[in-house]
């Protein structure tokens, strides 16, 4: 068993290195990080890091050299605000240049995981290619406004996972695509837009890496293709 967790230097990904450490001692774990140092997270033993810009094709495709052979991929690449961009409240508030990065860190890194990784799933008995989506990106939940170039992302993520699910159907009928919500998860990403969430509503990363584990356990090849939340639930695109 071979997992790979893409951003596993960030919230949800660290916890997720973690909980799956705890849960899978078995498995062969490797994590990639991009501007953080895993090492500021503390040492986790025996896990592989690989430092990746997973926008970049090149650094994917080295990447997909290094591990090789994998069962799941899990990416917990994300960007909601910047140093200097808070996500829009308003149309009026858009800029192309923030909605053009948040595309390419919310969509990019999926897309090239999936193009560089096809061929290192054959041979596995337990394809899974998770992303965590946002239930935000669902455009029928969609109730607020506002968030436009988060939202947009992913919506846009959501579309390419789907697809995915679609086309890996054919050459991979036992694997799984799925996107999954993690929740309203205590992180650097969330932090600025916390004091409006209740505090039974707002879970730590590990509490949420640990139930989106038992979702991604309990997939099978019939729910390809489905946008999950933490719970299992099912959430509409
Ligand atoms: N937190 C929430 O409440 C919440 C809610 C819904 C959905 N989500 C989604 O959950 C995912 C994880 O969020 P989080 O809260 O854990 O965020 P986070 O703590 O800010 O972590 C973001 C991760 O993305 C990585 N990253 C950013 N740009 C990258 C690039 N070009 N190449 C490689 N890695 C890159 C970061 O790596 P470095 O730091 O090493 O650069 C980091 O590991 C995101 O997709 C987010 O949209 C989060």
């Amino acid at each position: 068993m071979k997992i790979l967790i893409a951003g596993g230097s960030g919230g949800i990904g660290h916890a997720l290195v973690e909980v799956i450490q705890q849960e899978i001692p078995e498995a062969e774990i490797h994590a990639t990080f991009f501007q953080s140092s895993p090492k500021d997270k503390g040492q986790i033993n025996s896990v592989v890091w690989h430092r990746a810009d997973l926008t970049d094709v090149e650094s994917v495709s080295q990447l997909s050299l290094e591990v090789g052979p994998v069962d799941w991929v899990i990416n917990a690449i994300g960007m909601l605000h910047t140093q200097d961009h808070r996500p829009e409240k308003s149309v009026t508030q858009i800029e192309p240049e923030f909605f053009f990065k948040t595309v390419e860190v919310n969509v990019l890194p999926s897309l090239l995981l999936a193009r560089c990784f096809q061929n290192n799933f054959k041979g596995s008995q337990s394809a899974r290619f998770i992303a965590l989506s946002a239930r935000v990106g669902s455009i029928e939940d969609n109730r607020l406004g506002g968030w436009y170039s988060y939202r947009a992302s992913k919506a846009a993520l959501n579309m390419v996972l789907k697809t995915l699910s679609n086309e890996w159907r054919r050459i991979q009928p036992d694997g799984c695509v799925v996107a999954i919500h993690p929740g309203t998860v205590d992180t650097r990403l969330s932090e600025p837009f916390q004091k409006n969430v209740p505090p039974e509503k707002l879970f730590s990363a590990s509490h949420s890496a640990y139930q989106m584990l038992q979702v991604i356990l309990r997939l099978n090849s019939d729910q390809s293709g489905q946008f999950l939340a933490y719970d299992g639930s099912f959430i509409p695109w």
